[in-house]
């Protein structure tokens, strides 16, 4: 299995504009790394790299501790799989499949059976007589997989390998992509801009934000401990208050909050609260009477708003869990759920 490591990596285009800016990560043997980011961020140009389709211009990156600069796409064992799933249109399917097997020069019988079961764990068993354009957008993204996971390279590059699915099969082949990388020891690096996908396939995720690492971590950890707004907006957090942190008690709109003593230092801080942290019902300690502002059902939550004085907090609660406007309610916010943020300027 291979380790990859970018090292301080920057890749300008065009003369003044910078597309990633020192990007430093290692991807352990075997790991999937999520690559994660807005539309822009970075996430293709940095596989591109990493395949050796573009010369950085500046840093290094290494396979197994050996700098792969200076060698060519081909020898680098890292296999892409491009985000517009392009395959060979003179080609059937199950050519291809086979097509990186043949350039390899293996014995056809071997080829074939890989070519079949590599289509199988896509679920395109049957189809290797068909023609690209004789398929959905969706079939033609495994089919690019397939090609990819047959060669069982060291390295494989997925960008966006989900992107026209929809979410029964999203689901699924997030499940045998996974599996089928565990199986092969693959390292792996997959492309999204979808937190959902991120969490559930990733064993760390890497978020690029304007082509620099914002935060890097196990999936957890960028809800439990996002290292400033912006990323907690990006994975959903919507509760910010500014407050003033003396010990354990933060002073905020909302009257003074017990916090789990963090080595955040006292002075001004931005607190947060995920929205599933909230609770409802009077508990111990941060116990806060409002009223029912919104509330929507989301089929697997409902979300509601509620005021206290002139601050709304942001809950999700069980969709069974009906409250109507103008509503009393009574909230909880358990201290080792409140995470406290630098106050930005
Ligand atoms: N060949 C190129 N020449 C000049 N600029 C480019 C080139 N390729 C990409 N860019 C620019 O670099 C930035 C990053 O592009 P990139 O394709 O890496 O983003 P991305 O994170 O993959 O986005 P998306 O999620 O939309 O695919 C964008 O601003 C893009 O316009
Ligand atoms: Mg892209």
């Amino acid at each position: 299995m291979t380790s990859v490591a970018l090292d301080n990596l920057s890749v300008i285009y065009s003369p003044g504009s910078q597309v990633l800016g020192s990007v430093t990560l290692r991807v352990e043997p075997g790991e999937l790394m999520v690559l994660l980011g807005p539309s822009g961020s970075g996430k293709t140009t940095m596989l591109r790299a990493l395949a050796g389709l573009l010369q950085p211009s500046e840093g290094d990156i290494r396979f197994d501790d050996r700098s792969v600069l200076d060698v060519p796409p081909e020898q680098r064992g890292a296999v892409m799989v491009f985000q517009e799933h392009a395959l060979f249109p003179f080609m059937n399917v199950a050519a291809n499949v086979a097509f990186g097997l043949k350039m390899r020069r293996m014995d056809s019988a071997v080829i074939r059976s890989r070519v079949a079961e590599a289509l199988a764990a896509v679920q395109l068993a049957g189809y290797e007589a068909r023609w690209p354009g004789e398929l959905s957008g969706g079939q033609r993204q495994r089919v690019a997989l397939a090609r990819a996971l047959v060669i069982q390279p060291r390295v494989l590059l997925l960008d966006e390998p989900l992107s026209s699915l929809e979410p029964s099969l999203r689901e699924e082949l997030r499940g045998t992509i996974r599996t089928l990388q565990q199986q092969a020891g693959i390292t792996m690096i997959f492309v999204t801009h979808d937190q959902t996908d991120a969490v559930a396939v990733a064993d760390r995720i890497c978020l690029l934000m304007q082509g620099r690492v914002r935060q890097t971590g196990t999936p957890r950890s960028f809800f439990e401990r996002p290292v400033d707004s912006e990323v907690a907006r990006f994975f959903g957090g919507i509760n910010f208050l500014p407050g003033i942190k003396r010990g354990g008690i933060v002073e905020t709109s909302l009257g003074p909050l017990e916090v789990v003593a963090t080595d955040r230092p006292d002075g001004d801080v931005l607190v947060t609260i995920r929205p599933e942290a909230v609770e409802v019902g009077r508990n111990g300690h941060n116990n806060l009477v409002g009223s029912v502002e919104s509330y929507s059902f989301q089929g697997l939550v409902a979300r509601c708003g509620a005021g206290i004085s002139d601050t709304q907090l942001q809950l999700t609660v069980p969709p069974y869990q009906r409250f109507r406007r103008g509503e009393r309610i009574v909230l909880h916010l358990p201290r080792e759920r409140i995470h406290l943020l630098p106050l930005e300027p």
